[in-house]
């Protein structure tokens, strides 16, 4: 029976480019899931898109001398670019900015207002005298009381990862001019959470199938006891607050943000030509997942789910499958000193698969993981090009030159050929299994086994040398080979999409490789296959230094 499985991705802030870290940490991921699924022949659902309000846009604005529109617009078009890149294939990537977005965004606010769990208060605000303005959380910085950490901003330390108010900050300094804020007071809209405190300990605590790190982060913050937070701001720019006396005042980013989950799958419904076509995601058997980083955890294992608890219209996330950390060469990465490795720069230059290979294999997923361009190019030429692709080289170019490039018949197998092929059947299962269960690393490093025990297979069976004694048993190894390179493409295909669709062709099927299904596809006898090409190219070793003395130069992105 077929799923249907909702995947909603972390919206990128459109105020800079995307690194590796956006990408192993969620877009990946999720990409794959979405891929695995959709071979599967289940319905998937994948939304995201530009997270376009906020400080975090109006300070980099104010930075370019830009207007925040013209900044996101920007991104937004480079995000869209860099996704049809690297193969991240949502079904819809749209933007925080849309009508759509407000009406969902309102429509939230209201039903969570008329119910209680929106409420107003007053609050003291920070306003610098000196700027002659009030200063959002991420205009102000001081030393977290939890770390000690001297950058840390108000609404979040990123050295701990602790939420933040204003107040708690030492040593608290406007982020423009350095003058210390005073507080004014403001009235703003609080999202009751701690109505929602014991209601989600007993929820979380049933989430047996979420990953520790997660379930752990998550229990104990609840264990802390829920403070209500403020989800309105003294700012401009961002979603109007549709309440009289609010007119200069708009609603937190993070607030209506995570709605963008349920607006984005709404708006994708419209487009479809089907308005209801949402509801079957989001209401019923269906499985949410949401992929994000370690950073975002605390507003879709918490907020979210208590906004949803209290809308009560739609279902509570089922996953929240978030990875740990990517290191680039040891260091954490850093945007501000340019401690990245900038998806765009990187596309520029490389192809997308070994990429999508790397931070696979190497998924921070239960730990931090390291991204090194040593490692890189050592995992493109011993693994990717040495392992995969010379297996499917040498035995599509052997079949070219001896068997005309038609797939000959195998005769008669003996129990070394039954092997493998039984080898091949069990890796679909594994690697479909591992997929189900989010463990994506533990998944690639299954499906390349297959391609090592190929390599082994054929090494001993050696159809180039038995070809001059016995024409039949050459067939039988050129044809076990090539069906297993078929098992390979399909469980290989949520890692490498492209190097997949070309091997789906290379082995003489035609159209889409997703139509294949997640099957061990058979070969026909008879078949005339392509021309042979390389599915992976070999990389320079003076990459690695090339590429690492960029890390850490002031640039111009
Ligand atoms: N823009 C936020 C960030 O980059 C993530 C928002 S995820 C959302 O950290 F779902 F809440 F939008
Ligand atoms: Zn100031």
């Amino acid at each position: 029976m077929s799923e249907r499985i909702l995947i909603g991705v972390a919206w990128p802030y459109a105020n800079g480019p995307l690194h590796l870290g956006h990408i192993a940490g969620a877009y990946l991921p999720a990409d794959i899931f979405a891929r695995y699924h959709r071979l599967k022949g289940n319905e998937v659902l994948m939304v995201s898109g530009s997270d376009q309000h906020g400080t975090p846009i109006t300070l980099r604005a104010e930075q370019e001398g830009k207007s925040p529109q013209e900044v996101v617009s920007r991104y937004h078009q480079q995000f869209l670019s860099c996704w049809q890149k690297l193969g991240i294939s949502f079904d819809l990537f749209t933007t925080t900015g849309t009508p759509n977005h407000a009406k969902v965004t309102h429509d939230i606010f209201l039903t969570l207002l008329d119910k209680g769990y929106i409420y107003k208060d007053t609050v003291p605000q920070a306003y610098c005298a000196n700027c002659q303005r009030f200063l959002p959380d991420r205009y102000l910085e001081g030393t977290c009381p939890h770390c000690g950490f001297p950058n840390a901003r108000a609404d979040q330390c990123d050295e701990c990862g602790r939420t933040l108010s204003p107040t708690e900050l030492i040593e608290l300094h406007c982020r423009l001019c350095s003058a210390t804020p005073r507080f004014e007071v403001s009235e703003h809209f609080f999202l009751r959470l701690s109505a929602f405190e014991d209601r989600l300990k007993a929820w979380v605590k049933e989430q047996r199938h979420w990953r520790q790190n997660v379930r752990n982060f998550t229990l104990g913050f609840l264990a802390e006891g829920l403070k209500d937070r403020a989800i309105t701001r003294d700012i401009e720019w961002g979603i109007t607050v549709p309440q009289s006396g609010f007119e200069r005042k708009r609603i937190y980013v993070w607030f209506e943000a995570v709605i963008g989950y349920l607006s984005a799958s709404k708006e994708w419904a419209k487009l479809q030509g089907d308005d209801q076509a949402w509801q079957p995601f989001w209401q019923g058997d269906a499985k949410s997942y949401y992929f994000v980083g370690k950073d975002n955890i605390f507003f879709h294992t918490i907020v979210w789910p208590a906004m949803l608890m209290g809308y009560e219209k739609v279902d509570i996330p089922y996953d929240v499958p978030a990875n740990e950390f990517l290191t680039i060469e040891g260091r954490r990465l850093s945007t501000s000193r340019n401690w990245a490795v900038w998806l765009p720069d990187y596309l520029e230059r490389y192809h997308p698969d070994p990429l999508r290979y790397f931070l696979s294999i190497n998924m921070p997923e239960t730990a931090d993981a390291d991204f090194s361009w040593r490692e890189f190019v050592r995992r493109n030429n011993d693994e990717l090009v040495a392992t995969y692709g010379n297996l499917v080289h040498r035995i599509l170019t052997f079949t070219n030159r001896n068997f005309d490039g038609v797939i000959p018949a195998p005769g008669e197998l003996d129990g070394q050929s039954r092997a493998l092929l039984g080898k091949a059947e069990a890796a679909l299962d594994s690697v479909d299994r591992l997929l189900y269960g989010c463990r994506f690393r533990e998944a690639i490093r299954t499906a390349m086994s297959l391609a090592q025990e190929a390599n082994r297979y054929l090494d001993y069976q050696a159809p180039w040398k038995m070809i001059k004694v016995d024409r039949q048993a050459s067939a039988k190894s050129v044809y076990v080979t090539l069906s297993v390179l078929s098992a390979l493409k399909t469980v290989l295909y949520p890692f490498l999409p492209f190097s997949s669709q070309k091997l789906h062709n290379l082995l003489g099927f035609d159209g889409k490789v997703e139509a294949g299904g997640w099957q061990f596809q058979r070969l026909s006898p008879g078949q005339k296959l392509p021309v042979p090409q390389p599915l992976f190219t070999k990389l320079d070793e003076k990459i690695a230094d090339e590429e690492t003395s960029r890390l850490g130069l002031v640039s111009s992105l």
